[in-house]
Formats: C-alpha cells, sequence, structure tokens
C-alpha cells in the first residue's frame, strides 16, 4: 500500500526580478516585477512503506523542493500531497513526529550545544521512551560511531561526523519515514560507506521507508532498488537501478595514480584514453571486463598509488535519457 502520493503536483517560486541602479532599486521598491520558477512541474509517484527509494537528478532540477513539498515546508501551487495519510503542510504537528528529516546542506543540531545535548532536547521534544532512546543510542554508537563525537560542540565536528549526527538526530524517535536531502554530500568515500551501510541497515532491519536524494549515481547503486530521476522539475525515469544503469550505458573509466613516473603498455580489452607520468586512464567495457581482473592487473605491472572508479555523472546520464525520450517521440 501506498504511504506516500504525489499527484500532478507542481511548485511555483514568485521571485523579485532585480533591476539595477538607484532608479532601479526604487522601481524594486514601488513597481516590482516579478518573475516566475517552475521548479516542480506536474510530478507524480507513489511509494510503499518498506521502498528505500533514490532521488536524483543534477543541480537546480528541483530535489530539495520536492523533498520540502513532501515534509510539509512547502504548498505545493498545485497538485495533491499525501503523506501517512496526511497532508504534509497541513496536518503538520501530527505529521513531523511520525517522519525524519535531514538535509545535508544545513544542520539541524543546536550549533552551540554539544551533540548529546541536542539529543537530549529531541527526546524531550518528541516524547521518547527512556527505553527506545536507549537502544536508539546504543545502535547509532555502533554503527554510526557517535561515541568519538558525542560530548563535542556541533559546530566543532567534521562535515562527515556533522552528517552522522545529523541522521542520528532524525531517526531518535523511530520515524517510519525519512527523508534525506543529500545525505553524502562532501563526504569521502569511508564516510559515504558509513552512512550507506547505516541508511540500509535502518531500511533493512526496521523497515523504515526512505527517500533520498543524491547527485551520486554511486549511492544508488549501492543503497536504493528504485530511483526516481527528474530535470528542470519534471519527472524522467522511475524504476530500477539496474535499469537506469543499462540507460547510462556500460563505459567506465579506470584512473590510475602512479608513485614513479611510468609509460603505460595497453591492456588487452581497455583503451588507453589519457595517459601522463603520473597518471593514466583507461576506458573499458563493464559488461565484459571484470573490475577486479583489471584492478589486479595494472597492480601488478605498476607501482600504483591511487586507484579509481569513475561512474558516468549524474548529468550524463539525465542527457541519455532524454535523448532516448526524444528519440521514442
Ligand atoms: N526559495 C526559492 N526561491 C526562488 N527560487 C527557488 C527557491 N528554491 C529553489 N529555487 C529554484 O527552484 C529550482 C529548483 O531548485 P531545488 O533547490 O529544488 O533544486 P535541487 O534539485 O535540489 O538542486 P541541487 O542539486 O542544486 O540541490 C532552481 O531553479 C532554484 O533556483
Ligand atoms: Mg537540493
Amino acid at each position: 500500500m501506498a504511504i506516500l502520493e504525489l499527484t500532478e503536483a507542481c511548485k511555483t517560486y514568485r521571485i523579485v526580478q532585480r533591476q539595477d541602479g538607484i532608479s532601479g532599486a526604487l522601481k524594486n521598491l514601488f513597481v516590482p516585477r516579478y518573475r516566475d520558477i517552475q521548479a516542480v512541474k506536474r510530478i507524480s509517484f507513489a511509494i510503499e512503506a518498506g521502498e528505500m527509494v533514490g532521488f536524483i537528478g543534477p543541480n537546480g532540477a528541483g530535489k530539495s523542493t520536492t523533498i520540502k513539498l513532501l515534509t510539509g515546508v512547502l504548498v505545493p501551487t498545485s497538485g495533491r500531497v499525501q503523506v501517512l495519510g496526511l497532508s504534509p503542510f497541513k496536518d503538520r504537528k501530527r505529521y513531523v513526529g511520525r517522519i525524519g528529516v535531514v538535509f545535508g546542506q544545513r544542520t539541524q543540531l543546536w550549533w552551540d550545544l554539544p551533540v548529546s545535548d541536542t539529543f537530549d532536547l529531541l527526546r524531550k521534544i518528541y516524547g521518547v521512551p527512556p527505553q527506545t532512546y536507549r537502544r536508539n543510542l546504543e545502535l547509532f554508537d555502533d554503527i554510526l560511531g557517535l561515541a568519538d563525537f558525542r560530548h563535542q560542540l556541533a559546530r566543532q565536528l567534521s562535515l562527515g561526523q556533522r552528517m552522522r549526527a545529523d541522521i542520528a538526530a532524525a531517526l531518535l524517535h523511530d520515524p517510519e519515514l525519512v527523508f534525506l536531502d543529500e545525505p553524502t554530500i562532501g563526504l569521502d568515500i569511508v564516510a559515504k560507506d558509513k552512512i550507506r551501510g547505516f541508511m540500509q541497515h535502518i531500511n533493512a532491519e526496521r523497515g523504515v521507508t526512505m527517500l533520498l536524494t543524491s547527485h551520486d549515481m554511486q549511492d544508488m547503486e549501492r543503497t536504493c532498488q528504485r530511483v526516481i530521476v527528474i530535470d528542470k522539475g519534471a519527472l524522467l525515469y522511475d524504476g530500477s537501478v539496474s535499469g537506469l544503469a543499462s540507460l547510462s550505458g556500460s563505459r567506465r573509466s579506470l584512473i590510475v595514480d602512479f608513485n614513479v613516473h611510468t609509460r603505460c603498455e595497453p591492456i588487452s580489452g581497455t583503451e588507453l584514453i589519457q595517459e601522463n607520468a603520473l597518471r593514466a586512464r583507461f576506458s573499458f567495457d563493464r559488461g565484459s571486463m571484470q573490475v577486479h581482473e583489471l584492478v589486479s592487473q595494472v597492480a601488478k605491472k605498476y607501482d600504483i598509488a591511487d586507484m579509481t572508479i569513475e561512474e558516468p555523472s549524474i548529468e550524463s546520464v539525465v542527457k541519455t535519457i532524454f535523448s532516448a525520450q526524444q528519440a521514442r517521440l
């Protein structure tokens, strides 16, 4: 059964069109000119209880606006938003106790308080029973490693620590549904993996429904079964992650950084597309070449400092889906 339904939802922002100079500033005051930005255009989708859904799109696609509509921060210009049988905006008071929200770009922790004090305040605000609180703290300490910095002020935390604390704060009251807007933004691979593992655990073990936005295709591939892609406010794709991966093509790049100046030899099944003394880039087909095979071949031959697999960017995936749709029309 769908617990979240967005039907033909639209959100248009009206902004004042600024005019330059002193006379412009006066005009802005007395006869302001407005411009409408259609951030979300007739988007419809439904999410079932227990699903973990990725929501991706390039900058300015309308992801955060959609999350704000779903969390009741914004009212839709038209269309309908129904979550957990409630209208997020109208039933805000009843609604917020049942959901968790993380905005990766902005912390919800009290900046000048130790993280543990924020947790304690949230416990009181949401009326979390002591047993639930203790059980959750133990689990969060365990998987997110909060114990190392729980007594530090929020403003002293590193980005990765802050994000982990924010995610824990959003889950303290056992919400049924969690919205995460860019929970891995700016984090290194280790921190990203920790957060991905935690989200998967909460979804699998507790059946918490999750909708998370990201720019990172790997976030989607590692955590979600289903993914929704939007661009310029409109829905482009709603389906399986593997379906999206096949649309994005199977070519990948392996970037190799060397410890010493190196001249590479060709490796069969790959194409050497870029080479300078300390770095080489091999392009290969993921369908016909196993990544671990290629990595071990390269590692055997050369003195390696680092290796990275480059996935296609969300921008290139969106472009591919868009041109496939145009071709069908
Ligand atoms: N408060 C606002 N007032 C006016 N326009 C806004 C406002 N918030 C967002 N927009 C505009 O709406 C569009 C969608 O923005 P939104 O923040 O939803 O995109 P996004 O997909 O979250 O992008 P990003 O990946 O950069 O976070 C953009 O064109 C943006 O400039
Ligand atoms: Mg955003």
